[in-house]
């Protein structure tokens, strides 16, 4: 499987990469619905913390300093504090350099990509280390850790800011989405790693791609629903099967 996926690579003029969080397990990040998965153990937020955000953001902005001390927040914070580039994420940016691989469009908001020297990368799910104005669209860093009241409005438009990572609910900023969908438009070849597509839009490009006539394949340590559209398939992990 890795020969048939590397001549799948070689022959496409233009390659994309998309991940989730199976890209990021080695290095120590969990995934969110495997079977030790976040969502899995401590269940998923409510799938309209968007618009619970937008009715009350004082209210939204306590509950997460309540959350922030639940276990599982802990276990997530601490993992992203120390998490550094795996094999995986290494062997994508040298793919990059080299020009086999073209872009990355991630659903993970670790930076993981762009620590390993990924320069091409798109965060479909936003970034831990920004924050966003959802008025004007406006990013800025996130100076603190914690967020336990409303950040002040934003400086461009006094619109309402929140942290740049998408909620359960939250539509994926305009110009990311485009910039999403140019890429899996463009690509020839899609290699999707760790991820069980199971959250739209993103888990919906590969499949958008295979239907443009798109090559797939699979880099996964399980089974996913996408399994039996791909090419090739890789049962393995993102840190063994990208360096082979
Ligand atoms: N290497 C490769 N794949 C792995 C590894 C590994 N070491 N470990 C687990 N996997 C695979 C699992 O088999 C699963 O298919 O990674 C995938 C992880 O799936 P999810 O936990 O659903 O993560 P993801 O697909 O990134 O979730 C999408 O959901 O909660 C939202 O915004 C959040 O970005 C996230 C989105």
């Amino acid at each position: 499987a890795v020969s048939v996926a590397a001549e799948l690579i070689r022959a496409s003029k233009y390659v994309v990469a998309m991940t989730g969080a199976g890209m990021s397990v080695e290095s120590g990040i969990p995934t969110f619905r495997g079977a030790d998965g976040i969502w899995s153990r401590h269940g998923q937020p409510s799938a309209n913390s968007y618009a619970e955000w937008l009715d009350d953001p004082d209210a939204f902005w306590s509950s997460e300093r309540r959350r922030r001390l639940e276990p599982w927040v802990v276990e997530l914070r601490e993992a992203l504090r120390h998490a550094k580039p795996n094999e995986g994420h290494v062997a994508l940016a040298e793919m990059e350099a080299t020009g086999r691989v073209n872009s990355v469009i991630t659903q993970n908001i670790d930076g993981l990509h762009q620590d390993a020297g990924s320069m091409n990368v798109i965060e479909i799910h936003g970034s831990r280390d920004k924050m966003r104005c959802v008025d004007c669209g406006d990013r800025t860093p996130r100076k603190t850790l914690f967020i336990d009241s409303p950040p002040p409005p934003c400086e461009e438009c006094s619109g309402r800011v929140k942290f740049d990572s998408v909620l359960f609910g939250e539509p994926i900023p305009k110009d990311i989405l485009q910039a999403a969908r140019s890429e899996s438009d463009k690509a020839e070849c899609v290699i999707v790693i760790g991820t069980s597509t199971s959250v739209k839009p993103a888990g919906g490009l590969p499949r958008i791609a295979k239907a443009n006539g798109s090559k797939l394949i699979e880099i996964n340590s399980s089974e996913t629903p996408l399994t039996r559209s791909c090419d090739a398939v890789i049962r393995g992990t993102a840190a063994s099967a990208l360096p082979s």
